[in-house]
């Protein structure tokens, strides 16, 4: 049953998207680990590693928020993710390192945006939570950004 409080739809709204937005972060990070190739294969599949192991906490951490605002993570599906999915980056690592800080970016914008509707129902939890999401974004894009050549 549907209980968001009126004030929290909009935070709902955007927590959806961003909970979108990090799962596809994590499926392609997570798909970088695998296929990076390359004189650097060993300091980006262990950077890779880190990165989707974060991601998969944020996004378990993201979905619970959605349910103890009372709504439901996913109710309208993955096809999102499945589109992304559908063109990976591929060849050496310039390729990848650019798509991954292109999706964390992505990741970063749907965050802010739950921030402040957050922020405008005086939701201070969700606000929380988004600081250290964006916070952790922001650390990784500098290790990527630093990984290309
Ligand atoms: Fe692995």
């Amino acid at each position: 049953m549907e209980i968001v409080m009126p004030a929290q739809t909009e935070t709902v709204n955007k927590l959806q998207e961003a909970l979108e937005s990090t799962y596809s972060c994590f499926l392609i990070t997570h798909y970088c680990h695998w296929n990076v190739e390359g004189e650097n294969f060993a300091s980006l599949h262990s950077l890779f590693n880190e990165q989707y192991n974060e991601l998969f906490a944020a996004i378990d951490e993201i979905a619970e928020r959605i349910r103890a605002l009372g709504a439901y993570p996913f109710q309208s599906g993955y096809s999102d993710i499945v589109k992304i999915l559908q063109t990976p980056p591929v060849g050496k690592a310039g390729p990848m390192l650019k798509a991954l800080v292109e999706l964390n970016q992505k990741t970063v914008t749907s965050l802010q945006a739950v921030k402040n509707a957050a922020q405008e129902a005086g939701d201070d939890e969700t606000v929380d939570i988004m600081i250290a999401r964006i916070t952790a974004h922001q650390k990784a894009m500098w290790m990527l950004k630093s990984s290309m050549g």
